[in-house]
């Protein structure tokens, strides 16, 4: 069992905690924001994140894990994991000013060979920049990326595909890595800036990916062909890879767009020419701007036009909107004068638009039907019955949700 800090608890820093508590290690972690603090002392997840609230609880009963917004309750801890949230700043790098404060406060009170743990998503080098607040050569430090998704977050910090550690030397990799040593899976033990770059060219790589793949998909309508035949051909080429391959409406969230953009500002910075990166941030304006055309050339003026939405979030089983294609497409439509009423099982009121508590709501009196977040509970949802609710039948699913033999079968409009 080891001593472990944990700085700022957003859904990376309150995964690592619990994670580090069910692996047997004994862990503090500290966030300055009191409301936070108070929710989890109570056993409160202030964020919707599936299995996490249960599995604090049970880290709680058994006196691993606690909360503080005392810094110097870190003093004891042996391995402290940073992870500060890190925006997106005006020019499109990432702002590490909440990273190098949190820094600022706790450097003095570290113990004798800390081990100081990067996790938050950072620009290349910003290990140096950290390592010149810390300024004590019995620190070590330390680039761990994290690799969760939002929605998933506490499976993937079980089931790693890998774990990246970066650090000065082989040996601090390897303790770093000890820590993990319950978790079976691949360790690349490297240095702070390979560790740093991973996590950023992971990313982005995966977000050209869905650019490419939703830019196949409008082809294939186009052309006629079947989007999700020729994605699953593509993706059994093992070089490719299955997943990632599903088409919707962009992507979104408070990680590809941000890293995408910090990953290009770095290029310039190094004069290397990424055209790739810029090019997949267009092909995503366009896929939203698909949606919008495919609605205007089905419906004409929207002016009044009432458009039932089901999904908010930016992708299933969360309930962030940040960055979501969902907001940015009903935005869209507002402002060519249509009419929202949304649904989103885990995202409650937004403002400007309508929220409704229940998804069979959304189709009242609606022109449209529009899917743009992959809830699978969506499926469940009884088309019969509500489509009757409709002014007029149009569905537009740009996830795929529905089966489209059961649309065809209730003789629905499909937009597509
Ligand atoms: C992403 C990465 O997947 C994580 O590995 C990484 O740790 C995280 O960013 C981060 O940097 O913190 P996340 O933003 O939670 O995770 O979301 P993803 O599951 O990657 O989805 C991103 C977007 O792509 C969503 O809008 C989603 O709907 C879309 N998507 C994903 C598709 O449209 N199709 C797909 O097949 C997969």
């Amino acid at each position: 069992m080891k001593k472990v800090g944990v700085v700022g608890v957003g859904y990376v820093g309150l995964t690592q905690a619990v994670g580090m508590a069910q692996l047997g290690h004994s862990v503090i972690a500290y966030d300055i924001d009191v409301e936070k603090i108070t929710k989890l002392n109570n056993s409160n997840s202030p964020f919707f994140e599936p299995g996490l609230e249960e599995a604090l609880i049970e880290a709680q009963s058994k006196n691993l894990i606690s909360f503080t917004n005392d810094a110097e309750t870190l003093i004891d801890a042996e391995y402290i994991f940073l992870c500060l949230p890190t925006p997106q700043d005006e020019d499109g790098s990432a702002d590490l000013n909440y990273l190098l404060e949190a820094v600022n406060e706790i450097k003095d009170i570290l113990k004798p060979n800390t081990y100081l743990i990067i996790k938050s998503t950072v620009p290349v080098n910003s290990w140096k920049q950290v390592e010149q607040i810390v300024e004590r050569e019995d620190v070590f430090l330390i680039s761990n990326p994290e690799f969760l998704r939002e929605g998933s977050a506490l499976f993937d910090f079980h089931n790693p595909d890998r774990i990246v550690i970066g650090a000065t030397t082989k040996e601090q990799s390897q303790i770093v890595a000890e820590m993990y040593s319950n978790l079976s899976t691949e360790f690349v033990l490297t240095d702070n800036t390979s560790a740093e770059l991973t996590k950023y060219a992971a990313n982005s790589f995966l977000a050209i990916k869905l650019s490419f793949v939703n830019d196949i998909a409008a082809l294939c309508e186009n052309l006629n062909a079947n989007s999700g035949e020729v994605l699953k051909g593509v993706g059994l080429d093992n070089r490719i890879g299955n997943k990632f391959l599903t088409p919707g409406p962009g992507w979104g969230g408070s990680c590809f767009p941000k890293d995408v953009n910090a990953l290009a500002r770095v290029a310039d910075r190094e004069k290397i020419m990424m055209p790739l990166l810029s090019a997949a941030i267009e092909s995503n304006v366009n896929a939203q701007n698909r949606v919008i055309q495919k609605i205007v050339d089905k419906l004409g003026d929207l002016n009044g036009i009432r458009i039932g939405v089901l999904g908010l979030a930016f992708k299933a089983n969360t309930d962030d909107t940040r960055n979501s294609p969902a907001i940015e497409i009903i935005r869209k439509l507002q402002a060519l004068g249509a009419v929202i009423s949304a649904y989103d099982p885990a995202v409650k009121a937004f403002e400007g638009f309508e929220v409704k508590n229940d998804a069979s709501e959304v189709f009242i009196d609606a022109d449209l039907l529009l899917v743009l977040t992959e809830w699978a509970e969506f499926a469940q949802i009884e088309l019969s019955s509500h489509i009757q609710n409709m002014r007029v039948v149009n569905i537009l699913d740009t996830r795929n949700i529905f089966e489209l033999d059961e649309l065809k079968k209730l003789k629905v409009n499909i937009i597509n």
